[in-house]
């Protein structure tokens, strides 16, 4: 296997100026791009530029502050424990933590839900619903029979049975509690339908075992970058990743079609040319620019891959209180939003107020007691980003008074802020999922993955949290990601 690469490389070796020292572009400076770079680095390839279509690095890891804190608008948690590379490099340093309450042991989540004329749902009505949310999922790895149907056909089957057994349920519940069912498990996949999702592809990317939501303390989840980079514990280890990253980059142009070095051309009219290019924006960029981007067209297995995943859409909303209203003495408070049907219908032709019918939950931050943080799913959530700010912060307002008002006594929040993702053409949504149509093709991480080789070389390759077939749209997949393709450049040029 070595001898044969070997053998490639000697042939190939008039056409490129490969000696050893390749130039490396990367083109994202988000986790999978700064995983690259870094172990490109550790591995003697020193000539790497990054370049970064955004003012910052971090990607879909960005921090913001928020009254006294430092918290998270992007990636939050480091999903599992086993497995999970994230979680390797960070639970030594003791950065990570359960959402374990004061009095608690174990992390215990009370979930209530609310309605949207602001009464609590009984405790005797929703009870056990919440936890079998975490069925729905978890229970499909061991089925073994599961066809190629959508997880919402598999999700609402589940739900049926389980109103079945609870015929003390009103019946009038049972669409709201379906729908809030709905949003809180495209959440976790990040589609804004259920119907659109393979329940096949959801079971065949298990989740790391152990914790699944663990927190960074005080500290965001950058703090792997800094870790990525050898910044952090010991700064004086730092790689020179950020010297070798270029922001305000936005590439236009990747263009692969002669022989020789790939031209890479940015918004500003600069061209950069490399022997390797790593590209790692999203698959919402790669989805609504791929045809203008590559020249020439990329290859039909990366196209057919990019066209059949699915980009999902996700928001979050922050609110910091210097007197927080929701009950904090106990276990995690968890609220669930539940639109009445007759509320429902009123907004979903709604223009300005579609959005609304996103929300998912609110709950306290971990080691943020000040800060209520809104989780959004579903369509609309462009909506809600397109609004204007004063009208934003008065509709968020409102949505607090109509589910909250009557049971809480509320105080007005200090500062609100929203995030982005989705219409921000940098990214263009949250994070990948598995559709019905990428499962039964096979077009999925592995083919959108695949790199463009000439000459047995690859001169385009792709890292990012969609080419990862187990650990897609998280954290820990992008980082996987980015090493698999700088390990291919090592592995090319350390015969
Ligand atoms: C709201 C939200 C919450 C999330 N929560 C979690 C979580 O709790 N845990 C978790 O593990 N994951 C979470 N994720 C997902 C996680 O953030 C992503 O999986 C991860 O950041 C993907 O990393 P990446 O390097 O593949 O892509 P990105 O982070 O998107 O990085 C790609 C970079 O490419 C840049 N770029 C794009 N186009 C161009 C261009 N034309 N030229 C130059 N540069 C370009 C972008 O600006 C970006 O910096 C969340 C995501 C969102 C949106
Ligand atoms: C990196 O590669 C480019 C293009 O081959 C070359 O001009 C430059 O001198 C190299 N830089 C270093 C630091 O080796
Ligand atoms: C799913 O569909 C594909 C393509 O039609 C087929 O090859 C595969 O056997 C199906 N799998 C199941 C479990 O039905
Ligand atoms: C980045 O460049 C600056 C200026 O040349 C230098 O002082 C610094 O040490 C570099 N950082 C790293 C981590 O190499
Ligand atoms: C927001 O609410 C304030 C106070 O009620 C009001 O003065 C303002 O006009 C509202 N703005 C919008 C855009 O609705
Ligand atoms: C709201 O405040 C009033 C007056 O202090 C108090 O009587 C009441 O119990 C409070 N309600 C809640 C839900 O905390």
């Amino acid at each position: 296997m070595k001898c044969l690469v070997f053998l490639l490389l000697l042939c190939v070796s008039t056409i490129f100026s490969i000696d050893g020292n390749p130039k490396v572009i990367i083109i994202g400076a988000g986790p999978a791009g700064i995983a690259a770079a870094s172990r490109l680095l550790q591995n003697g390839i020193n000539n790497v530029t990054i370049l970064e279509a955004e003012d910052r690095y971090g990607g879909r890891i960005k921090k913001t502050k928020i009254g006294e804190y430092i918290t998270d608008l992007g990636a939050q948690w480091v999903h599992g424990e086993v497995g999970n590379v994230a979680n390797q490099l960070a639970a030594p340093l003791g950065l990570l933590s359960k959402s374990v309450r004061p009095g608690d042991t174990e992390p215990i989540y009370d979930v209530m839900v609310f309605d949207s004329s602001g009464t609590k749902l009984p405790e005797e009505v929703i009870r056990g619903f919440p936890e079998f949310g975490g069925e729905i999922k978890g229970d499909m790895i061991g089925l073994d029979d599961l066809k190629n149907g959508s997880f919402g056909e598999y999700m609402r089957k589940r739900v049926d049975d389980w109103f079945a057994k609870r015929p003390e349920i009103d019946p009038k519940l049972h669409k709201p509690l379906t729908h809030s069912m709905e949003l809180v498990m495209m959440a976790i996949v990040g589609a804004e339908s259920s119907d659109d999702v393979s329940a096949l592809g959801v079971k065949n990317a298990p989740a790391c075992p152990g914790f699944g939501d663990l927190n960074w303390k005080e500290r965001t989840y950058g703090t792997i970058l800094d870790i990525l980079m050898k910044r952090y514990p010991n700064p004086e280890e730092e790689l020179p990743v950020l010297n070798k990253t270029m922001l305000n980059k936005k590439i236009t142009k990747v263009n692969y079609a002669e022989e020789g070095p790939v031209r890479v051309t940015s918004a500003d009219g600069e061209e950069y040319t490399a022997d390797h290019v790593i590209f790692t924006a999203s698959l919402g960029v790669l989805k609504a620019d791929h045809e203008k981007l590559f020249e020439p067209q990329l290859p039909e297995k990366n196209k057919k891959a990019i066209e059949a995943l699915g980009m999902g859409k996700s928001a979050k909303i922050l609110l910091y209180y210097e007197n927080p209203w929701w009950e904090s003495g106990g276990h995690w408070a968890i609220h669930t939003f539940l639109w009445t049907e007759d509320d429902r219908k009123a907004l979903e032709n709604d223009p300005e107020r579609a959005w609304m019918l996103g929300l998912t939950y609110g709950f306290e931050v971990e080691y943020k007691p000040k800060l209520y943080q809104i989780w959004l799913s579903g369509p609309h959530l462009e909506q809600m980003e397109r609004l204007s700010e004063d009208l934003f912060k008065n509709q968020t307002l409102e949505i607090i008074q109509r589910f909250f008002g009557k049971t809480h006594n509320l105080t007005e929040p200090t500062e609100i802020q929203r995030t982005s993702w989705n219409t921000n053409e940098n990214f263009r949504g949250s994070y990948s999922y598995p559709t019905m149509q990428s499962v039964t093709t096979v077009s999925g991480p592995a083919e959108l993955g695949e790199p463009v080789m000439r000459g047995g070389i690859p001169v385009l390759s792709f890292a990012g949290e969609a080419t990862e077939p187990k650990y897609f749209a998280m954290v820990h997949g992008a980082i996987a990601s980015g090493w698999r393709e700088a390990d291919r450049l090592i592995n090319l040029y350390q015969q």
